[in-house]
């Protein structure tokens, strides 16, 4: 399968920096486009900047764009709110949802995320479906459980056809931290999740499930080459062009 090398960007940055950003990564994929045959490129910067960013990557379509986050509701009174539709309307090809600090700073529940993932897939954009233990969960050796819950209540109900979705498996204590999960317990989560879509979708095997917290150029080669990791979803080396493609690279 294809890899999915997504960049979060996060509440970082100004619209300057963005479009600095978002040039220098079609300048040196276009220069390198060897690693656009090994993996599939997407960047999530801050709604306000969607239009800078797609309006770089008009020239330039191989690069994706999305949202960090959308309403559960579909439309009307939700200040501050962005709908499903409206995502579609900006070109969004994907949209993250259920992210930890969307969780933790904005009570997300696994209840909104699938509501948000039902809206997108009605608009046919792809839901990157966020699910992650926190450390102490871990320690008592709830990782799986924890887990397993959250994909239980995330995971839209998808019948019949195959439906795009990708989870993202970010262990929230190797967010921003520099720690990262063990290889063994990236390959063991997986496979656990892997599992757990087989019950839940059609075509399991075609969901990417993409690994997220800490990544960088020193462990992305080890990370990426983990059965069953079919991507990354990066957060500050995201915000580098060079850290960034360097982690496509080992894709
Ligand atoms: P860091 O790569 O900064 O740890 O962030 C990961 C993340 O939260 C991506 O969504």
């Amino acid at each position: 399968m294809k890899k999915l090398i997504a960049g979060n960007w996060k509440m970082n940055g100004n619209r300057t920096m963005v479009r600095t950003l978002i040039s220098e990564v079609v300048n040196a994929l276009d220069a390198e486009q060897r690693i656009l045959d090994r993996a599939d490129i997407a960047v999530f910067p801050p709604a306000l900047y969607l239009s800078d960013v797609r309006h770089t990557l008009y020239g330039f379509p191989v690069i994706s764009f999305g949202m960090q986050d959308i309403s559960e509701y579909e439309d009307g009174a939700y200040t501050g709110d962005i709908s499903a539709s409206m995502a579609a309307d900006a070109a969004c090809t994907y949209v993250i949802l259920g992210h930890s600090e969307r969780r933790q700073y904005h009570g997300e529940t696994n209840e909104k995320v699938k509501l948000k993932a039902e809206l997108l897939l009605a608009e046919d954009i792809t839901p990157i479906i966020c699910v992650g233990e926190t450390e102490s969960e871990r320690e008592m050796g709830n990782a799986l459980k924890v887990v397993g819950e959250q994909l239980e209540s995330c995971i839209p109900v998808i019948k019949n056809n195959y439906r795009d979705i990708v989870v993202a498996y970010e262990p929230v204590w190797a967010i921003g931290t520099g720690k990262t999960a063990l290889p063994e317990d990236i390959r063991v989560m997986h496979q656990f999740i892997r599992e757990k879509l087989e019950d839940k979708v059609p075509d399991a095997s075609k969901v990417r499930i993409l690994y997220g917290g800490s990544m960088k150029p020193e462990n992305a080669a080890e990370i990426l080459h983990i059965q069953n990791v079919d991507g990354g979803l990066i957060g500050g080396a995201s915000l580098k062009t060079d850290t960034f493609l360097a982690i496509a690279r080992e894709a």
